[in-house]
């Protein structure tokens, strides 16, 4: 939803989530509401990028469950410049705002943070890093930010917020921007629990066969084992304890994307937790090319799909989770597996775990109507104010 839907929100005294019931009232403090506000307009101002013409939504699509890569067309962002190109997908806000801190706990067990390797912890420390990203929004320094957010339609309600002289503290008031863009991020518009998967868990909708065939592979650890990482709980009512990710890091073995530039060097590669943008948890190298598990809410949107946006369909994403190891030409050039991995890192692909467990000859653990079960029940995962946006199935 765009502003206005926001305010009539705000206004009407709605904001809770539909959990709470449409009508209940306004309990948080007016504070917060002109925060969120404030989170709202900074989130869709195209004036905060170099050049203009960029706003977080630019890449984080409304209408596609915040996720969307600017119309690049090889899986990776497309920043504010021409031909501005990173070298990672785009996630989905949609229900981010329950990743705790990033830990790693004793049984170094890497877990939590922002961005797809974990490297800052919370939404408001995040928000910052586009905003001074070269290949995202552009801009030289906190001040020109700052510079302007005074200069935008809103600023009299940054100042009535933060104090008159905000604009004048460049630290606070680049700090004051990261928490409005949280706050914003943590409304129910971006946890609604308004998918058929929770009115099914609330006893108010039912599957077609299909999608129970597809559920039940979702959930059983001898097929597809996919709660194992992608955590649900279908005997709670509560949609909350099902986010489909327990926030983990794991390394798939995604096929190398060549269609991102910086993977034209081939000594290159993507390490995820082992960098480039952040240094190894406990300098453990058994990290190098872990990311980290994304949620599956609204999924079946993305037009990307895994860290690099190598995949295009959600089918083939399970097909791969398939038949990675049981016929792996179908996804590395010459058969050759691990391809976007440096040839010392490859053993810390994941090949213990259900469904990838197999080898060359096995038969694989899903089978091509199992591929299809599975990915209409991801379907279902897709909150209601995105189901006209959904592509045709397969
Ligand atoms: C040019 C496209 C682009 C723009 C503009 C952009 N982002 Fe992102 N965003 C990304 C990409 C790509 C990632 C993943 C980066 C990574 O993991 O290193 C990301 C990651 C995130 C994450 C972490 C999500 C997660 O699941 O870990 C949040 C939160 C976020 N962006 C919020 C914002 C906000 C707020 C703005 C505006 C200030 C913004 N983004 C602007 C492309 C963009
Ligand atoms: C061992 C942990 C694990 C298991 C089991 C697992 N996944 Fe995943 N899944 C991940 C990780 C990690 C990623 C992100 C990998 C990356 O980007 O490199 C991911 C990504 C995905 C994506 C892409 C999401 C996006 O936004 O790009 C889909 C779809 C998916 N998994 C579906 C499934 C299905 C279906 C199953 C069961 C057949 C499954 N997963 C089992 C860990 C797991």
């Amino acid at each position: 939803m765009g502003l206005g839907l926001a305010l009539s929100m705000v206004f009407s005294g709605c904001a809770g989530s539909p959990d709470q019931g449409s009508a209940a009232p306004l309990t948080a403090d007016q504070r917060l509401s002109r925060t969120e506000r404030l989170g709202d307009r900074l989130f869709h101002d195209t004036t905060l990028s170099e050049p203009q013409g960029m706003s977080c939504a630019t890449c984080h699509n409304p209408e596609r469950a915040f996720g969307g890569n600017n119309g690049s067309g090889i899986g990776v962002a497309l920043g504010s410049r021409p031909g501005a190109l990173g070298i990672r997908n785009t996630p989905s806000l949609m229900y981010g705002s329950f990743s705790p801190a990033f830990s790693v706990d004793r049984d170094n067990t890497p877990s939590g943070g922002q961005f797809l390797d974990g490297r800052v912890d919370g939404q408001a420390e995040q928000a910052g890093k586009p905003l001074l990203s070269a290949v995202e929004m552009n801009n030289p320094d906190q001040a020109t930010v700052v510079a302007k957010v005074a200069a935008s339609a809103y600023a009299e309600d940054f100042r009535r917020q933060y104090g008159s002289d905000i604009f004048t503290r460049t630290d606070d008031a680049f700090a004051a921007i990261g928490a409005a863009l949280a706050a914003y991020q943590q409304t129910p518009e971006f946890h609604p629990f308004t998918s058929r998967f929770d009115q099914y868990l609330r006893g108010k909708d039912t599957f077609t066969p299909t999608e129970r065939r597809g559920m039940a592979l979702f959930f059983n650890p001898l097929t597809g084992n996919c709660v194992g990482c992608h955590a649900a709980d279908q005997s709670s009512g509560n949609p909350r304890d099902s986010l489909f990710t327990d926030f983990t890091y794991d390394n798939l073995g995604v096929p190398r994307n060549t269609a991102i530039p910086a993977n034209a060097d081939p000594l290159f590669f993507d390490l995820g937790l082992g960098g480039p943008k952040r240094t190894l948890p406990n300098g453990d190298p058994s990290f190098n090319g872990a990311f980290k598990v994304p949620t599956l809410r609204n999924v079946a949107l993305r037009e990307a799909f895994m860290h690099n946006g190598f995949f295009t369909r959600l089918t083939d994403v399970v097909d791969f989770y398939a038949t990675r190891d049981t016929d792996p030409a179908r996804w590395y050039p010459g058969g050759l597996k691990f391809n976007d991995l440096p040839p010392a890192f490859s053993g810390n692909v994941n090949v213990t775990e259900v469904p990838y467990d197999r080898q060359l000859g096995d038969a694989p653990r899903l089978s091509p109507q199992d591929v299809m079960d599975l990915s209409t029940f991801l379907r279902t995962l897709t909150d209601e104010a995105f189901v006209g946006a959904l592509p045709a199935a397969n």
